[in-house]
């Protein structure tokens, strides 16, 4: 599977198997997390085989968020301002493409978990800004239903859109975000710059959903054609 292939078959799963990641997969993995460690300066981490974060539902005595049989993660981890959140998002969401490519599943998470004493190290001194589960999934999760993709564009009805902006738009479309709120849209500028817009979102994670599609759209426009502004 191609990453652009990836792109349409990634749906959020919330529900895994107990099968493990196998090692050259986990290898793979690891060496994506430490590129985008390196890129941007974030604390990216994965950890495997442990279901304690995900078993708050136990912790409490009652069902709380809708995760089952989650023992690999990503805690998503880093500084604690707004470029870091959405450098969060841009390579979290590679990373994410990735593991889509290898046959596994995914979901971000930014409630729904507990930071495991001992475990959550990296986050001392940083902010641990959401987590991503990671495995195989019992499903292969939904496709979100899909808005017109005008309703994502910022530019006169008249004007005419290349190509490769509109099949970036449509990869944007199909990104995760929190709560499915797609709170974004595109524009186009002088030809060949293209500014990603995050509008007000009553969530706090707007600067990571806005990585998030930034990711998606540079992979299907082509970042040969185009530079953000
Ligand atoms: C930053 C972020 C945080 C999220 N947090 C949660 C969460 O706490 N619980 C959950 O069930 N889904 C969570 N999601 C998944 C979204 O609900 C999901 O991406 C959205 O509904 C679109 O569905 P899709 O991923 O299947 O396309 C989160 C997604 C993002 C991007």
């Amino acid at each position: 599977m191609t990453i652009k292939e990836a792109i349409k078959a990634r749906h959020s799963v919330r529900r895994y198997t107990d099968t493990p990641i196998e090692e050259d997969k986990l290898t793979l993995l690891r060496e994506s997390i430490a590129e985008a460690n390196e890129a941007a300066g974030l604390n990216i981490e994965l950890v495997t085989e442990e279901p304690k974060a995900f078993a708050v539902g136990q912790i409490l005595g009652f069902q709380y968020g809708r995760f089952r049989g989650v023992r690999n993660y990503l805690i998503m981890a880093g500084p604690k301002n707004d470029s870091a959140k959405e450098a969060i998002g841009y390579y979290g969401e590679k990373i994410v493409l990735l593991a889509q490519t290898l046959g596994l599943n995914s979901c971000w998470v930014g409630l729904s978990y507990k930071e495991v004493p001992g475990i959550f190290k990296k986050c001392l001194g940083k902010s641990c800004h959401c987590v991503i589960a990671l495995g195989y999934g019992e499903e292969q999760g939904v496709q979100h239903k899909l808005r017109p993709s005008d309703k994502f564009i910022d530019a006169d009805a008249h004007l005419h859109l290349p190509d490769w902006f509109l099949e970036g738009v449509n990869a944007a479309i199909l990104a995760p975000t929190a709560m499915n709120q797609q709170r974004f849209a595109f524009k186009l500028t002088d030809g060949n710059q293209v500014e990603a817009i995050a509008k007000p979102s009553i969530f706090g994670y707007t600067h990571i959903d806005l990585g998030i599609v930034k990711c998606h759209f540079e992979i299907a426009a082509g970042p040969q054609n185009f530079r953000w502004k």
